[in-house]
């Protein structure tokens, strides 16, 4: 008998709403694509609901179209999170061992992971999500998964994804409002992860850096987990902001001069090619230096990759991952990007399509879809358990402990 089951994404960005269906079975790592739905974004920006009859507008348009595609009707989806409004914490916690000879069950795991939680944060944020780095039992450190383990005294390393409360409420209004279930929101950077990345760049030392519309997402894996996640205020509509005060066009316009003209490389554009905004544009009639669209880009992008090297730096990380970078988001679409984070970035770049994937791959094969992919790998993998240990001790310790739902606020 197949075992197959559906699993639905729905990645609420600044710019579009991707709701993707997705079949998949257990044991098996490729989820078949059957079915997305993508609409325009009115009503959210950077992550926040701005007008919630808008969003439920949009939303529901997004879901409808994915239903129709692939002929299922969707009650629970996994949702994206993402904006600026995402704030990180490391935290750590400690507790005593007091069970029959000393050895670590699950429930001391769930309390050492509430002790890391009762970090304080400020008013009106909630704890999306607890990502244990490692846990050490006595002296001995660097452990993954203490349970079963023996010891007197076990300590965690964690790190915590936190969004302020009125927005994570808001969001989950439109999704009730639209008909739909919430199974998990998952933080984007998390997200694109599964998607982008694979165990070994993950095991060897990795920055995922998905610059979006109004953000860029970073998050460092470092032996098999996550090291350190943060979010940038700055993504592609910045770009385009840009581009309409420099070139002095309407936004619409700085946007497709961007998208058909765009290069984030100057130097391999010539001083006299020109762009007349007239074959473009409605309202903007003037003619426009391609060096200089390709200047203002540079610029932006430059400063993007500035700050995310001084997160890495920050964390004691610049130039030290062997693994790299890997760009995701609909923002490094642009050509010249890869040259520019490797230079920018001191360190090897790729870019970072959705893997693990069949059947409607053309319309999702675009480092646009990694956060809407990303969910369902994410779904698929962790179900709506709070477990990302990125390790495969599923494998070693047999099926997976409910314990770690607990965690979810
Ligand atoms: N070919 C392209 N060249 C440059 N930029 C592009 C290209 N295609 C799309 N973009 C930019 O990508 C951005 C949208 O990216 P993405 O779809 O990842 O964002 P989003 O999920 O809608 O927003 P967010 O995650 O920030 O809420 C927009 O700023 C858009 O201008
Ligand atoms: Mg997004």
């Amino acid at each position: 008998m197949s075992n197959q089951k559906t699993i639905v994404s729905l990645d609420i960005g600044s710019s579009k709403i991707r709701t993707i269906v997705g079949l998949v079975e257990d044991k098996k790592n490729l989820i078949n694509i059957i079915g997305a739905g993508i609409s325009p974004s009115g009503g959210i920006r950077k992550g926040l609901v701005t007008d919630i009859d808008e969003a439920i507008s949009n939303i529901t348009t997004s879901l409808e179209d994915a239903e129709r595609m692939s002929g299922e009707p969707i009650h629970r989806v996994f949702v994206g999170f993402s904006g600026p409004h995402v704030e990180t914490y490391n935290s750590k916690g400690v507790i005593a061992i007091n069970g029959s000879g000393s050895e670590i069950r699950e429930e001391d795991v769930d309390r050492v992971l509430d002790a890391a939680k009762a970090v304080s944060l400020p008013a009106n944020r909630e704890i999306l999500r607890i990502i244990p780095k490692s846990f050490s039992i006595d002296s001995q450190h660097g452990i993954k998964y203490p349970v079963g383990m023996s010891g007197i005294r076990l300590e965690v390393e964690a790190h915590i994804i936190a969004g302020h409360t009125s927005a994570i409420k808001n969001l989950e209004k439109c999704l009730y409002e639209t008909g739909v279930d919430t199974e998990e929101i998952v933080p984007s950077s998390l997200a694109c992860s599964e998607a982008v990345l694979d165990k070994k760049q993950k095991e060897l030392g990795v920055v995922l850096i998905e610059i979006a519309s109004g953000s860029t997402n970073i998050a460092v894996f470092e032996e098999g987990t996550v090291l350190y996640s943060s979010v940038i205020p700055i993504g592609g509509e910045h770009v385009t902001n840009d581009l309409a005060i420099g070139l002095r066009c309407a936004i619409d316009t700085a946007e497709k001069v961007k998208i058909e003209y765009g290069t984030c490389l100057p130097k391999d554009i010539s001083d006299r090619e020109e762009i007349d905004l007239s074959q473009i544009s409605k309202t903007d009639a003037h003619v426009v230096s391609k060096k200089q669209v390709a200047t203002i880009i540079e610029a932006r992008y430059h400063e993007i990759f500035s700050m995310v090297r001084e997160e890495l730096m920050n964390i004691g990380r610049d130039g030290m991952l062997p693994a790299g970078a890997v760009l995701c988001g609909g923002s490094v679409k642009i050509p010249g990007v890869v040259d520019l984070a490797r230079d920018s970035l001191q360190l090897p770049v790729q870019l970072g399509f959705p893997r693990d994937i069949e059947g409607l791959v053309d319309r999702v094969d675009d480092p646009s879809f990694a956060n809407a992919i990303g969910l369902l790998h994410f779904g698929h993998r962790y179900g709506t358990t709070n477990n990302f240990l990125d390790f495969d001790f599923k494998k070693i310790f047999g099926s997976l402990p409910k314990f770690f739902k607990k965690l979810i606020p």
